[in-house]
């Protein structure tokens, strides 16, 4: 029996992490959230071996019991403020994770949890300086809260091996959709409109490139790494590797949805648009060990969900 904490659990990334790993019944689940931008209504249920709680793990006495009595021997930590906009907005809260980060690692490290998954980002690169993007090589120059914290995450994660020899693994997220992610990410929200017809707002032309990766591989690829010693204290790039610019990601929405939407160009955002990212994946790849879902099949994999909801 394994026991595996997922904070951040109920959003959309840990959501279908838990879902694949209560499949196998010698996983012993819990999930802890604060619901602030997840929802119960992404978790399986009916599920024994599925636990949740709702807690915020920012604030040390809730989570020390929680962690205590759950004790588990992995812990995946996606907790965070995510979004473009909300960590543009809300930068103290943004910066007041990092409390959760040491919350994490200060009761792993104490009651004996074997490994720590940490979701970093792809943020962290900043503006580009290569493509791909490679892990171990590219300098990161992040400067926006948001990336500051998850590079801090990073280095705490490192410094609690160095110290105490508590195992992780970071994950760099780049952009992750999936039928349960909020319209606060792009690729579901131009879906949404282009569904109902809506105009599409496009920040500045559009040239700024993004790369699409579905949900399913990214957690493929993070249950690979916990099931393989070879990736401890390492960190892998999650994310596909097709570039795009997001005028055309639009234009494919619309032509996929047979949409009447048409493109609005908006003011460019003053900061955190980057204007290129794509990742180095061979890590991934090889943990995943098949072809990646590409753009076009996850888009109608998407829109079939919104169609069968609605
Ligand atoms: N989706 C992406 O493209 C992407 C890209 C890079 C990094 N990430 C990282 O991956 C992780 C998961 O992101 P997601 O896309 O699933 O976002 P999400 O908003 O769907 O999930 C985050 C979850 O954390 C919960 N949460 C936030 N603060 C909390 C706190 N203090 N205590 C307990 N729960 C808290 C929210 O309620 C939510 O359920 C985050 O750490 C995010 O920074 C995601």
């Amino acid at each position: 029996m394994a026991k595996i904490l997922i904070t951040g659990g109920a959003g959309n990334i840990g959501s279908a992490l838990a879902k694949r790993l209560v499949e196998h019944p010698e996983h012993d689940v819990l999930v802890v959230d604060n619901l602030s931008t997840g929802s119960l209504s992404k978790l399986p249920t009916g599920r024994p071996n599925l636990r949740f709680v709702r807690a915020d793990v920012n604030d040390i006495h809730t989570v020390t019991s929680i962690v205590v009595r759950h004790a588990p021997d992995y812990i995946f930590h996606y907790a965070a403020v995510v979004g473009v906009q909300r960590t543009l907005q809300n930068p103290i809260a943004v910066l007041n994770d990092i409390k959760g980060i040491q919350n994490i690692l200060e009761l792993a490290k104490n009651t004996g949890v074997k490994k720590v998954f940490y979701s970093s980002s792809s943020e962290v690169y900043g503006e580009p300086v290569e493509m791909p993007q490679r892990e171990d090589v590219t300098p990161l120059n992040a400067r926006l809260p948001y990336a500051v914290v998850k590079n801090i995450g990073e280095c705490f994660c490192r410094s609690y091996q160095q110290e105490h020899g508590l195992e992780f693994v970071i994950f760099r997220f780049f952009n992750t959709y999936g039928p349960d992610q909020t319209p606060d990410f792009v690729l579901p929200r131009f879906l949404q409109k282009a569904l109902r017809h809506e105009p599409i707002g496009v920040f500045g032309d559009g040239s700024q490139t993004r790369t699409f990766c579905y949900v399913t591989d990214n957690v493929d690829a993070c249950v690979a790494a916990m099931q393989s010693d070879s990736c401890a204290g390492q960190v892998i790039n999650i994310g596909s590797d097709i570039e795009m610019t997001i005028l055309d990601l639009a234009k494919m929405i619309i032509a996929r949805t047979g949409s009447r939407s048409r493109i609005e160009h908006l003011p460019p955002l003053a900061e955190g648009d980057m204007r290129r990212r794509c990742p180095d994946v061979t890590k991934m790849r090889q943990l995943i060990g098949r072809p990646l879902v590409s753009v076009e099949e996850g888009i109608d994999r998407m829109a079939a969900h919104y169609r069968t909801a609605s």
